[in-house]
């Protein structure tokens, strides 16, 4: 069984509202730390409409939506974090920002069995946990989007990465928040991601090059091979910055040409051309 009640989630975009929606709905107390208040309030309003989208489809009753939502605090202040059991980060994929974080939470958090956990796509948790003091007690708790709906957890152990971390995360993932759990070791990308961004990376250079536009190349993927979604519909869903960031350091790790992000994505990026986050990406979601 799993002993962490007092949860603290860093960063409330895509990923990490989901957490926090996961967690709360586990009955645990999630305290939610964002940079400023406009960030916090749009975290909490995805969280809120998420939950009412599960009270709308008959998962949750209006007396669940609402204990999750009572079960959730926003703050500025990573201080806040100080009680905190365990602790998930989800901030944006980028490695000196989370090395920050990470030299933060170690002053921060009092309690020196704490966990500290990223949710990081592909930045090594050995980075990570050599920022802190307490190296052994940090691991990779990789969640996927929708975090509400996706089953799967991958547990991204460090070179450091004590056996007693291994087993209270893997307790909290599958008894508390009933995910299925596999296992990596530290390889930027970790399991899913390394074998999912050469396809769809594959998918965009092959747009970029005329080949086929991207109705068919998702429609290919989706009739032909019985995928939900095709690959340039996955990228919107995904976030083209989180996927170039994950390509970029896929790249750096193991440069291999495979993981070398197309220039299409880069442009989009700098475009502000992010997917369904932002409204438009290689599909239009402006309504
Ligand atoms: N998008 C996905 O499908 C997906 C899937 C699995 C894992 N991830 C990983 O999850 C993490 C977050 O991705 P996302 O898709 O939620 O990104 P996002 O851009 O939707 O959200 C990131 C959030 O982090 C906040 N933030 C930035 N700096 C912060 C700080 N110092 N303290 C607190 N909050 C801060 C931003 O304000 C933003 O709200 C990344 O590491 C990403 O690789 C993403």
């Amino acid at each position: 069984m799993s002993d962490f009640q007092r949860i603290g989630v860093v960063g409330s975009g895509l990923m990490g509202s989901g957490i926090a929606e996961v967690c709360a709905r586990a009955g645990l107390d999630v305290i939610v730390r964002e940079i400023d208040a406009g960030a916090a309030e749009a975290g909490q309003k995805r969280l809120t409409k998420s939950l009412d989208r599960g009270m709308s489809s008959g998962k949750l009753t209006e007396a669940e939506r609402d204990a999750a939502l009572g079960g959730v605090s926003f703050t500025t202040d990573l201080g806040d974090l100080a009680d905190r059991q365990l602790v998930i980060e989800a901030a944006v994929e980028d490695e000196t920002l989370k090395v920050g974080i990470f030299k933060e939470l170690d002053k921060v958090v009092v309690d020196e069995r704490a966990v500290l956990a990223s949710n990081t796509s592909s930045i090594p948790i050995m980075k990570l946990g050599i920022a802190t003091a307490r190296p052994e007690q940090v691991i990779g708790i990789h969640f996927f989007n929708p975090v509400p709906v996706l089953r799967l957890v991958e547990l991204v152990t460090s070179l450091m990465t004590s056996p007693e971390t291994v087993a209270a995360a893997d307790a909290f993932a599958t008894d508390v928040l009933h995910k299925q759990v596999i296992r990596s070791k530290d390889r930027a990308g970790f399991v899913v991601n390394a074998l999912l961004i050469p396809y769809l990376l594959s998918a965009i250079r092959m747009m970029e090059s005329g080949f086929a536009t991207a109705e068919d190349i998702d429609t290919g993927m989706v009739e032909g091979c019985n995928h939900p979604m095709g690959p340039l519909h996955l990228t919107d869903l995904i976030g083209l910055d989180t996927t170039l960031a994950v390509a970029q350091s896929l790249y750096e790790e193991f440069k291999e040409p495979l993981y070398a992000p197309p220039p299409m994505l880069s442009r989009m990026v700098e475009a502000g051309l992010l997917g369904r986050k932002s409204g438009r990406g290689f599909y239009d979601y402006a309504r």
